[in-house]
C-alpha cells in the first residue's frame, strides 16, 4: 500500500497534484497536438489523417460540434473559428440533448464529436445515432484505441498525454489546438482564406507553446486573487464573443474544483437579470482581449463596478486603458485576437486550482464527478 503511494507521488513529478502538473504541461501538449501537422516551410497545415479527399471535405456546408464539459467549451471555440475562417456554419451541442433530437442533416453535414477519453456514453450515443444516418464524423479524442477513435470515419488525435485529474486542461487547450489546425486546414481546401492569411495565422500558432510558458512562470497574481475569494459564495465571469467562450470554461473549471457558485455570462447580456446579483465586493472575472467589441465590453464592466463588484479583468497587453476601470489587471501576451482563448483560459484554470487548495479541497478528485462518464 506504501507503495502505491509513493507511485502516485512520482507519477506527479513533484507537483502537489495531477492537474497542476497537466496545467505546467500545456506548453509541450499544445506543441505535440501541432506537431507534424503544420507544414512549416509552406506555413500551412497539413493533416495527413484523414482518409477523406480534400474533394470530399470541400463539399461539407455545415458542421455539427457535439460534446459535454470541457470538450463542448472547446468546441464553442471551434464553432467561432471554422465560421470565422471557411463560413461554414457551425452548432455546438451537448451530447446528452444532441442525441435525443431530430437533428437536420444533408449528404453535406459533417459531424465533429469532441472526447478526451473517447468513452463518454452520450458523445458515444450522438455518434452512433448520426453514423446511423448515414453522416460522416470526425473525432477529436486524445486517447488511442477508445470507442469514439474506433467508431468514427475520421480521427484526429490530440496527443496531450494521459490526463488523470477530473478537471480538464491540457485536454481543452489541445483540442482548441486541434480545431484551429482543422479550421485552417479546411479554409485552406476551401479557398476561404489566401494563402498569406494562413501563414500569418500558423506563425502566431506556432509561438503559442512559448506564451503559455511565460505566463505559467508567473501565477502570482492569480493566486492572490483566488484566496481573496475564500469566504465568497459567488463569483462571475463576463466577456463577449470568444471571451464568453472560454469564460464558460473558466466558470465550470472553478465549480468543479473550489465549489464556488459560480457563471459566466455575455456581457452585454448582463443587464437583463444577472446584474440584479452584482452588489458590494461581488468578484467578477471580465475577459476584454477582443478588440472588436473592446468598447462594448468595457462599458458593461463599468455597469458592475457601479454596482461594488471587485473587478479582475483580462487585457492584452499593451492595453493599459481598462486598469483604469478595473480593479486589478492580468495581462495576455499579445497575439491573434482569435487565438487568445487558448492564453485567457490559462489563468482562469490556475484561478480554479488556487480557489481549491485555499479552501483544502482535494484538487484532483472532487466531489460527485467522475473523470470519464461512462453511463448516461
Ligand atoms: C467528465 C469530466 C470532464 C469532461 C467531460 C467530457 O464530466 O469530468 O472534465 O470534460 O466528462 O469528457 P470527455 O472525455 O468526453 O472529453
Amino acid at each position: 500500500f506504501h507503495v502505491e503511494w509513493d507511485l502516485v507521488q512520482a507519477e506527479k513529478g513533484g507537483y502537489d497534484s495531477f492537474m497542476l502538473k497537466e496545467i505546467y504541461e500545456q506548453p509541450q501538449a499544445v506543441r505535440d497536438t501541432m506537431g507534424a501537422r503544420i507544414d512549416r516551410e509552406n506555413k500551412r497545415v497539413i493533416l495527413p489523417e484523414l482518409k477523406m479527399s480534400d474533394a470530399e471535405l470541400a463539399t461539407y456546408d455545415r458542421i455539427y460540434i457535439v460534446a459535454c464539459g470541457t470538450s463542448m467549451h472547446a468546441g464553442l471555440v471551434g464553432k467561432d473559428i471554422i465560421e470565422k475562417w471557411t463560413r461554414v456554419p457551425v452548432e455546438v451541442a451537448v451530447a446528452s440533448e444532441f442525441r435525443y433530437r431530430d437533428p437536420i442533416y444533408t449528404d453535406k453535414t459533417l459531424m465533429i464529436v469532441i472526447s478526451q477519453s473517447g468513452e463518454t456514453a452520450d458523445t458515444l450515443a450522438a455518434l452512433r445515432e448520426a453514423k446511423k444516418s448515414n453522416v460522416k464524423v470526425l473525432a477529436i479524442t486524445n486517447v488511442v484505441g477508445s470507442s469514439v477513435a474506433r467508431e468514427a470515419d475520421e480521427v484526429i488525435f490530440t496527443w496531450a498525454g494521459p490526463e488523470v485529474a477530473v478537471a480538464s486542461t491540457k485536454a481543452y487547450t489541445s483540442q482548441v489546438v486541434a480545431l484551429y489546425l482543422f479550421g485552417l486546414y479546411l479554409a485552406q481546401v476551401k479557398g476561404t482564406l489566401a494563402a498569406a492569411e494562413v501563414a500569418t495565422i500558423v506563425e502566431h500558432l506556432e509561438t503559442i507553446p512559448g506564451k503559455i510558458a511565460s505566463m505559467l512562470e508567473d501565477a502570482e497574481q492569480v493566486r492572490r486573487f483566488a484566496e481573496s475569494t475564500k469566504g465568497i459564495n459567488s463569483l462571475f465571469f463576463i466577456g463577449r464573443g470568444l471571451d464568453y467562450a472560454v469564460s464558460l470554461e473558466g466558470s465550470l473549471k472553478l465549480k468543479e474544483i473550489s465549489y464556488i457558485h459560480s457563471e459566466a455570462y455575455p456581457a452585454g447580456e448582463l443587464k437583463h437579470g444577472t446584474l440584479a446579483l452584482i452588489e458590494d465586493n461581488v468578484p467578477v472575472v471580465a475577459l476584454a482581449t477582443q478588440p472588436d467589441i473592446y468598447e462594448k465590453t468595457v462599458s458593461n464592466i463599468v455597469e458592475v463596478k457601479a454596482r461594488g463588484a471587485h473587478v479582475l479583468g483580462f487585457a492584452t497587453e499593451g492595453d493599459y486603458d481598462l486598469a483604469k476601470t478595473v480593479d486589478e489587471v492580468i495581462y495576455m501576451p499579445a497575439t491573434l485576437p482569435m487565438l487568445t482563448p487558448i492564453l485567457t483560459v490559462i489563468p482562469l484554470q490556475l484561478l480554479a486550482y488556487y480557489a481549491s487548495v485555499a479552501r483544502g479541497l482535494d484538487v484532483d478528485k472532487p466531489r460527485n464527478l467522475a473523470k470519464s462518464v461512462t453511463v448516461e
